[in-house]
């Protein structure tokens, strides 16, 4: 099956794809993507998402089913970090196909014998309805369960972070903070952040951007190749330079 893809009646390109989705047209959410308001029930209570979400960040992530293995070791690392994902402004919110009252009994379970509380909502998505709208089911994994996709969605409601794993393979809490932090690190700075990055490291000086007078980048810079500068910890250096605002 061959699938033409146009722009402006101009064939860009033929792309081989599985001959089901040969009559398939619909939204996959993309980097930059608003994500659409969606009413749904969840473990906390009816919620309205934009509403909900307010001016926070959102960490929305599958889960493909409740009282299963690998989903309860994500749940118990998600649920002993709420602190450091409440310190960068993002709210946990979970997408499960299992009922309402199944997920609330496994949460206890975790509660009692894996010291896990679970206080961010989950929803009961049993229809599959947003597990399909955010692209979450894939069919040649699993034509039951989601697999594990993540969006981390700003203030403004765009999508910044899309991130798809297998089934049988659970996500790296630490991995997804580190990434909120080089996200939040972009907005903030304008810098670009390498390979391995951790808070706290160099970041790197963006082309054109040298003239920017914003911080003391030039203090820090250190010019590997022309197209490859390093500078310091943007957030330490913008403290010092509010510091030395209010000093003045
Ligand atoms: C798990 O979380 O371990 C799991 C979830 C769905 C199907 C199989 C395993």
């Amino acid at each position: 099956m061959q699938y033409k893809v146009f722009e402006e009646m101009k064939l860009l390109r033929v792309a081989r794809v599985p001959r089901r989705y040969a009559r398939e047209v619909r939204w996959l959410p993309q980097i930059g993507d608003v994500v659409p308001d969606f009413k749904a029930e969840t473990t906390a209570g009816p919620l309205s998402f934009h509403d909900w979400a307010g001016g926070s960040w959102v960490y929305l992530f599958s889960h493909p089913a409740a009282f299963t293995p690998v989903c309860s070791t994500e749940m118990v690392s998600l649920a002993k970090s709420v602190t450091d994902f409440q310190g960068r402004n993002v709210k946990l919110l979970g997408v499960c196909s299992s009922p309402l009252e199944e997920q609330r009994q496994w949460h206890s379970d975790m509660a009692r014998s894996l010291g896990a509380d679970i206080s961010f909502p989950m929803i009961a998505d049993t229809q599959r309805i947003l597990s399909d709208l955010f692209g979450m089911l894939h069919r040649e994994e699993s034509g039951e369960c989601t697999v594990r996709k993540s969006l981390l969605i700003g203030p403004d409601r765009r999508i910044r972070v899309i991130s798809e794993t297998p089934i049988l393979v659970g996500r790296n809490t630490e991995e997804i903070l580190r990434q909120i932090d080089a996200v939040q690190t972009v907005d903030a700075y304008n810098v670009g952040v390498p390979a391995d990055w951790r808070k706290g490291e160099p970041c790197l000086l963006l082309p054109g951007a040298y003239g920017e007078p914003r911080f003391d980048f030039w203090r820090s810079m250190r010019m590997v190749r022309s197209y490859l500068t390093y500078v310091g910890n943007p957030w330490q250096i913008a403290f010092g330079a509010n510091e030395r605002k209010q000093a003045a």
